[in-house]
């Protein structure tokens, strides 16, 4: 199955690449195939697909007073086990760090330690000359994208003329200028007004992030972009109201783009306020806090994010992997839902939950594949090396059961590998399996099972987004 569309083939991989992909029954010099090679992998009857490929995780990422829990060392193994070959992780700057030094910091935590292939793209929360200067030569070191943030006042955020800055910018080096686009200033105003009330439980996150703030930060992005030229890219989209705004940008003949995650398509605010257990209460809510907030299911957005996905007015679907344990870390916001960490972990997950937008009707196969691996390396420059079986392309290759099944969630007979005491996803169940998953040609997930090793994993020297022209 490629994004282009599905048959039966042979697919022959020699060392790390892909060789060849020939008709069921081909020989190889007058030889039969399955004679003629080392390992035979039986794909028969299942969906052979290129490795999927997550644009978004923050593994072992400082924030929100504590560091996300999966390591790369875990989180890229989970990653594996759930058919993901490769991740972009998010090179942090805080204000008055340099980000040539954060760059290196991050290839010091993810060097030896990844089961699979990685690129990074770095956070921009100091624009700066200094920082501006530095996007040249990270764009040479293979670091092609650049995340900006519109909340998170002190941690992130940038206002609208160091945006502007940084846009003028990407627009000259064709940089991907990449939006958390939300109205901090509004959020931060109505926290504070929720606490005041004593709303202090994790519901009143999504109450205090309304849509309205999503909207109007996506329109404001979009309006630097096209002032400046730059190309854009909306990350977790989760508001219908926002899919508007990028839609009406695509269609205006703009470089505007938009990524949507598992979270926003299946789970809501409503899910969030009903969340209540023995062991936490209604702080149980707290194991969905994440930002973008999820939505009013009563709203329609989750209905309108799936439509979204078939009509190309979102792109392709990360799961912004950013997992925090309740025990000591979510639990820092107990009495007041502003202190939770923000993040979700689904790295381990995201091939199999959209899989099952196939079973229930939502997205074709090919389309399947092009939202979680073929867009994404096309969007970030990896596009021929990854994202697609055919000759030359690296052996990242996912064998797909569509008669297994998957219990996701810890414990017994669950499938849960990523290092959180609970799963945002426990009870989901999906109606296929990942089977075996290769990286780079090697066999690194078999029968389900995780043979890899750590260190197999290389850095992937990005180019420019081929989607521009
Ligand atoms: O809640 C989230 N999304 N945490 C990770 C940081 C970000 O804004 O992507
Ligand atoms: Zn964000
Ligand atoms: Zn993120």
């Amino acid at each position: 199955v490629n994004a282009i569309g599905t048959g039966a083939a042979d697919v022959l991989i020699d060392g790390e690449k892909i060789a060849a992909v020939l008709q069921p029954g081909s020989t190889l010099l007058g030889h039969d195939l399955a004679a003629s090679v080392d390992t035979v992998v039986d794909a028969t009857g299942k969906y052979v697909i290129p490795g999927g490929i997550d644009a978004h995780t923050h593994m072992q990422m400082p924030f929100g007073g504590t560091e996300a829990s999966d390591t790369f060392e875990t989180g890229t193994r989970a990653a594996a086990i759930g058919g993901t070959t490769s991740i972009v992780d998010f090179v942090v700057q805080y204000p008055d760090e340099n980000i040539l030094d954060r760059y290196q910091a991050w290839h010091d935590k993810a060097a030896g330690q990844c089961a699979i292939d990685y690129g990074f793209h770095q956070i921009l929360s100091d624009v700066q000359d200094s920082s501006l200067t530095a996007m040249d030569e990270l764009i040479a070191e293979g670091v092609t994208s650049f995340k900006l943030f519109m909340a998170y006042e002190g941690v992130f955020l940038s206002d609208d003329g160091q945006i502007l800055r940084a846009f003028q910018k990407g627009a000259d080096n064709g940089a991907m200028m990449m939006m958390h686009a939300e109205n901090g200033a509004i959020i931060d105003v109505l926290v504070q007004q929720a606490l005041a009330r004593g709303e202090t439980s994790p519901y009143f996150h999504g109450t205090t992030r309304p849509w309205q703030a999503e909207e109007e930060a996506t329109h404001r992005a979009i309006m630097l972009a096209d002032l400046t030229g730059a190309p854009l890219y909306v990350v977790h989209v989760s508001a219908k109201q926002a899919v508007e705004q990028i839609a009406e940008a695509r269609d205006r003949g703009l470089n505007v783009f938009g990524e949507t995650c598992p979270q926003y398509l299946y789970l809501s605010l409503e899910d969030q306020l009903g969340a209540s257990s023995a062991e936490w209460g209604d702080f149980e809510g707290a194991k969905w806090v994440c930002s973008t907030p999820l939505r009013s299911k009563h709203e329609g957005h989750q209905h309108h994010m799936w439509q979204s996905l078939r009509t190309n007015d979102i792109q392709m679907v990360s799961t912004d992997h950013c997992p925090f344990c309740m025990k000591d870390q979510k639990e820092l916001g107990v009495g007041d839902f502003s202190k939770i960490p923000n993040g979700i972990g689904s790295v381990e997950h995201r091939m199999d939950l959209m899989y099952q937008g196939v079973v229930t009707g939502q997205i074709t196969l090919p389309r399947w594949v092009e939202l979680t691996s073929t867009t994404p390396a096309r969007m970030f420059g990896m596009y021929g090396q990854k994202g697609v079986i055919q000759p030359g392309a690296d052996g990242d290759v996912v064998v797909y059961d569509p008669n297994g099944h998957t219990s996701i969630g810890i414990g017994e007979g669950r499938s849960h590998h990523m290092n959180m005491d609970y799963s945002a996803w426990e009870g989901y169940e999906i109606d296929g399996r990942v089977d075996t998953v290769l990286s780079r040609g090697r066999v690194v997930v078999d029968a389900g099972g995780y043979i890899g090793d750590k260190g197999h994993g290389r850095y992937i020297k990005r180019g420019l987004s081929q989607y521009l022209v």
